[in-house]
């Protein structure tokens, strides 16, 4: 219960909203909250649209509970979703919209009336609008991740927005495994439901955890912040030096995705490329809906930012030294 208070706390400083305990359900991370929702609203055959890029786990879940995810990329090529695609893949079937900004992995946080659309499109069909604002915070210069609530006179009972949020990416906890839902009564009663039929609750120690997070100081969350967007800056720096890679500066989150079909059009086959031959660990853009595209993360130290790119620099570019050293680990050129 001091936990739900905590997050009744949280939503109304961050979203403005008032809300009730039996409108909060807590859960193992995110990840638990957002297979209890769509086990809670999928039927078989329902279907769910999620923006490309997206988070690898939705496609997945969706069809976990026999939904069908319907991607919706956008045709211009960009990171930001555009209303009339998704208006076109709107069908009686379609039960929900995912919409995870600022963006996992595209890093792009999704502009003020675009959600302002996407709201009025779930309230006008009745469709479900699932939030994922697990890195609403993690936001750089002057971008803000508008609360969706903001732009919908019904109440929290009567709308159809469900927002997800987490201690994992704010507090950097997230082997904690704390997440939870904030959602219409009628939904929360039956992820109730759900939860105890399958893992009962999040650990204990786990939620006094979360709580002494969300109670405590909170500069911690803006420093984190400012040092990821520094990070940003020398990650965007560094991208410099691939030729013929494009690559969006991020708004928000630690992510950012890069273009890299100059160098290889199989995303899996470079990843696996850079990890054998550089011990670099980069994230394939396929499994993202984004073929030719890998995600970077910077949320490391800016040391290893920089020397991860060095790594990849010289593992992708056909002029530089045949060997090199890491730490006493010689790495030698045998592939180009
Ligand atoms: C977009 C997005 N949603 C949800 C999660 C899951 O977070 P949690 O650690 O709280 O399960 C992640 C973690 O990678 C994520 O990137």
């Amino acid at each position: 219960p001091s936990l739900k208070k905590a997050i009744i706390r949280y939503t109304d400083e961050n979203y403005d909203r008032c809300v009730a305990p039996e409108n909060v359900i807590v859960s193992t991370g995110a990840k638990q909250s957002l297979f209890n929702i769509l086990f809670t609203i999928i039927d078989p055959q329902d279907e769910v649209i999620i923006l490309a890029p997206y988070w690898v786990s939705y496609p997945e879940m969706v069809k976990m509970v026999h939904g069908i995810p319907v991607i919706v990329t956008p045709e211009d090529g960009g990171f930001h979703p555009r209303m009339q695609e998704i208006e076109a893949a709107v069908s009686s079937y379609t039960k929900a919209i995912i919409v995870n900004s600022p963006n996992n992995p595209s890093g792009i946080v999704f502009s003020d009336e675009f959600i302002a659309a996407v709201v009025d499109l779930c309230e006008a069909k009745g469709i479900y609008l699932i939030l994922d604002d697990i890195y609403h915070k993690l936001v750089f210069d002057a971008h803000r991740a508008a609360p969706a609530y903001q732009f919908t006179h019904k109440d929290l009972e009567s709308s159809h927005l469900i927002v997800v949020n987490g201690v994992s990416k704010l507090y950097g906890m997230t082997g904690i495994r704390i997440g939870w839902v904030v959602a219409p009564r009628k939904l929360v009663e039956v992820m109730v439901n759900i939860q105890a039929q399958t893992t009962s609750n999040p650990s204990v120690i786990s939620q006094a955890a979360a709580e002494g997070a969300l109670t405590g100081v909170q500069s911690a969350v803006e420093s984190l912040r400012l040092t990821i967007q520094n990070n940003r800056d020398v990650m965007m720096q560094e991208m410099q030096a691939f030729n013929g890679v494009h690559v969006t500066s991020p708004q928000g989150t630690f992510y950012c995705l890069p273009n890299f079909q100059a160098y290889e059009k199989d995303s899996v086959k470079l990843a696996n490329l850079l990890l054998e031959k550089a011990l670099v660990v980069t994230v394939p853009g396929v499994e993202f809906g984004m073929e030719g595209y890998l995600r970077l993360s910077y949320a490391g130290a800016v040391k290893e930012v920089i020397e991860g790119i060095e790594r990849m620099k010289w593992a992708l570019d056909p002029d530089s030294p045949n060997e090199i050293y890491i730490g006493d680990r010689k790495l030698v050129r045998d592939w180009l």
